[in-house]
């Protein structure tokens, strides 16, 4: 299956595939036009790069014009794993991959399959998450199907995702270096190698506007946030939702949660943040496949994990209380 993959990619063409954080869709990063089909088939902006991945930290030189210090010691760290370096953009990188930026984002995935893929084809792999833009990303082969079918020639099946929401993004060009999105990689994992980290980027700009940020995560369902439960101030705004649809999915702590009038399709989780980051995404696919029209999420603590967790909860969401 990885020679059949590796022959896709080397004639131009897309290959969807399993990596631990989430799947993504695949294209040889040093060929232009087989990288603008990413962008064709995902509905996605022209100015928002991909992450390139590669099987080992020796290619960081391939792609990255300079590589200090701390690259190297973080990728021996952390890598293969959750961990996305942007640093100076090496030539040999078509413009086309970084959304015209002079930086790339690199990362090595702890996947056997992504890995024996990116070796076999002899070049770094640029990748999104294989999900139409806007849309929960896919921690399944079958939600890659649900919206690609049809637009990409392969998808390699690796089972359900281990982690489950994306890879940390860390600017090394900044001083100190920036978190651009929180991921698998916690900032407390992070700063006793580097000293100082800063949270900046979008992060920083969905915490402070989440109403300004744009569409992200998505499902059909509208998402309605609860970051911290109270029985008082919430009880009132269930019942409100009540009143106005049918279906609802809550997912969180089973409190005897009723909503007037709604069905309620209850998705019992108890708020660990690996749990969550493990099954959001999927739990999003699930209840919009019941005809859900509002998805209830509890909160979870904005520790490690839960950082990224919360992150994305956020940008999923239209309302948050
Ligand atoms: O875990 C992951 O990171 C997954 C798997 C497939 O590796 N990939 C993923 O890719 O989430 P995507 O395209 O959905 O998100 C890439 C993020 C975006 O927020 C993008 O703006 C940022 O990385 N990014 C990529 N290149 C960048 C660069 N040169 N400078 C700043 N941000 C960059
Ligand atoms: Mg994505």
């Amino acid at each position: 299956m990885i020679e059949r993959a590796v022959a896709v990619l080397r004639r131009g063409g897309l290959v969807a595939f399993p990596t631990e954080t989430v799947y993504g869709l695949g294209a040889d990063a040093l060929n232009p036009q087989a990288v603008r089909r990413i962008f064709a088939v995902k509905g996605r902006p022209a100015d928002n790069p991909l992450i390139i991945h590669v099987a080992g930290a020796g290619q960081l030189r391939d792609v990255a014009r300079e590589v200090p210090e701390s690259a190297w010691v973080l990728a021996e760290r952390f890598w293969p794993g959750p961990l996305t370096l942007v640093l100076p953009r090496h030539e040999r990188v078509p413009l086309e991959t970084t959304g015209g930026l002079e930086t790339v984002a690199v990362r090595m995935p702890d996947s056997a399959i992504a890995l024996a893929l990116i070796r076999a084809l002899g070049h770094p792999i640029a990748a999104p998450s294989a999900n139409l833009s806007g849309r929960p990303s896919p921690t399944a082969a079958e939600h890659v199907l649900e919206d690609l079918q049809g637009r990409i020639e392969l998808i390699l099946d690796g089972g359900p995702t281990r982690i489950g929401v994306e890879s940390t993004v860390l600017d090394l060009t900044t001083s100190p270096p920036t978190i651009l999105r929180p991921g698998g990689v916690s900032p407390e994992q992070l700063r006793p190698l580097l000293g100082e980290v800063r949270l900046g980027g979008e992060a920083a700009a969905a915490r402070r506007s989440p109403g300004t940020r744009y569409r992200h995560y998505r499902p059909r369902a509208e998402v309605v946030l609860i970051e911290r439960w109270e029985e008082a101030k919430h009880r009132p705004l269930l019942e409100r939702l009540g009143a106005r649809a049918y279906r609802i999915g809550y997912v969180g702590r089973d409190r005897g949660i009723s909503f007037g009038k709604a069905t309620v399709h209850l998705v019992e989780l108890p708020p660990d943040p690996q749990e969550y980051a493990r099954r959001l995404f999927a739990i999003f696919r699930e209840l919009d496949q019941q005809g859900v029209e509002v998805i209830v999420v509890e909160g979870v603590e904005e520790e490690g994990l839960g950082i990224a967790v919360m992150d994305r909860l956020r940008r999923a969401a239209s309302r948050i209380v």
